[in-house]
């Protein structure tokens, strides 16, 4: 099995629990056309104030977030603490621009950290390094206004020393105010030039000296590669990486960062196009596959929803997550402490494995029989993990119906016999119990 190099933060549970909720939450939700609305459509401080002034999550209730994700067999949970339009969830001293200060009147990150404890789910904060409300965050080829030459000259005194101390005083209260929180999330270093303007990555960040402070006060943390200084975990995202992630040819903990539809934020207009993005909704199937397909690849997967203004989970997000956790009730163990296995599977099948289990999952039921190549003196025993029944595993001769030819199956073939009827699940999993 590839084992990844070790790293500062704690990341075995997290390469056992595998499967995480992203949630992208905050004035843009009011918009409700993606998290980057302010800077697709180019919109001013002034126009955007509205956001701010009719953020009131009146439903908010993070218990039924918890129980939804718990229902899903999500180990952890990644919300927004500050989005690239630099609103904030919690009541931070450092600014105006937050929570406390519009209609919900209140702190939301504290209620968020209190109800996903309580189900014993691990907590984790995204944080953005990009900050468009930030009077000293220097105008770049990310900023809203990029192209607003006015804005810009009036601009030019912006002082990224001043947003870094910002940045570093934000991260230490999340770091000191809400106990102990596992993950911490970064996004993201751009450190190249784009249209004449500078990026910005670990000089701007100060990286170092915030990796430093957190480590001090956090030790076990786990951080994203997206301070751009290596940390603990990669993170792919809105794509489904061909094979294990590897950096300077060495395996490393990586976690794929999904949509349901495209959109991380939230985005009510189906027919949305935003970048160079649109808005589909993956349907259940697709994203069971997806996950299993990530831990074959020994990754993890963070799936993200992106509630409404009112604080709710819509209703296709809460379906596809009901599916996932029906799906994951009976098939958890091929996904909790496994992954990619040496064995190679089957044509439209994937492995994952954990010990001497190894799971066959089947994306297309095929008729009667599965042949394992090289793994004839390998089975012990093979089971349906929905519901334990026995598959049985089929001598070397292959007998078809009205046919005196039997088949000589090659000795070293492993075949399962397959009821004809697919299991009544979203995707059927083989038991295979190793000698
Ligand atoms: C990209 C998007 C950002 C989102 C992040 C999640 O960086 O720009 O809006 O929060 O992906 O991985």
């Amino acid at each position: 099995m590839l084992k990844p190099e070790f790293t500062a933060g704690k990341t075995d549970w997290f390469v056992h629990d595998r499967f995480g909720l992203f949630i992208h939450w905050g004035i843009y939700a009011t918009a409700a056309r993606h998290e980057w609305v302010k800077n697709y459509e180019k919109i001013t401080e002034e126009k955007y104030q509205k956001y701010f002034n009719h953020f009131d999550p009146d439903l908010y209730d993070p218990d039924a977030w918890a129980k939804a994700a718990k229902h899903a067999g999500m180990k952890y949970a990644v919300l927004t603490t500050k989005h690239h339009d630099g609103f904030c969830l919690w009541d931070s001293k450092l600014t105006d621009y937050k929570a406390t200060n519009t209609p919900a009147g209140r702190d939301l990150l504290k209620p968020f950290v209190e109800a996903f404890r309580k189900q014993g789910i691990k907590i984790g904060f995204y944080h953005s390094l990009i900050d468009w409300h930030h009077p000293e965050f220097p105008v770049d080829f990310n900023h809203p206004q990029k192209d607003d030459e006015e804005f810009k000259k009036k601009e030019t005194n912006r002082d990224i020393k001043r947003y870094a101390e910002y940045l570093h005083g934000q991260v230490r209260e999340l770091m000191t105010e809400f106990g102990k929180t596992d993950i911490l999330w970064f996004d993201f270093s751009y450190s190249r030039e784009q249209n004449g303007m500078k990026g910005k990555g670990k000089e701007d960040w100060q990286s170092e000296k915030l990796l430093k402070m957190i480590r001090e006060l956090m030790p076990d943390i786990i951080i994203n590669n997206r301070l751009e200084i290596t940390q603990d975990i990669h993170t792919p995202e809105q794509f489904q990486p061909r094979e294990w992630v590897h950096v300077d040819g060495k395996p490393v903990v990586w976690e794929a960062c999904q949509t349901l539809n495209g959109s991380w934020g939230y985005h009510r207009d189906s027919s949305g196009n935003f970048g160079d993005n649109y808005l589909v909704w993956k349907t259940s199937e697709m994203l069971i596959k997806m996950l299993i397909d990530t831990v074959s690849k020994g990754g993890n997967m963070i799936l993200n929803v992106g509630p409404t203004a009112r604080g709710q989970f819509e209703p296709k997000a809460l379906e596809r997550l009901r599916d996932i956790g029906e799906w994951m009730k009976l098939h958890s163990r091929s996904i909790y402490g496994a992954t990619q296995s040496e064995f190679k599977p089957p044509q439209d099948c994937k492995f994952t494995q954990n010990g001497n289990r190894l799971y066959l999952h089947i994306f297309s039921w095929p008729f009667k029989h599965i042949h394992l190549d090289n793994m004839a003196d390998k089975v012990e025993y093979a089971q349906l993990l929905n519901d334990g029944s026995e598959i049985k595993i089929q001598g070397h001769d292959l007998k078809g119906e009205h046919s005196s030819l039997s088949e000589k199956i090659d000795s070293k073939i492993l075949t399962l016999e397959l009821p004809i009827q697919k299991p009544d699940v979203v995707v059927p999993v083989i038991e295979l119990f190793l000698k």
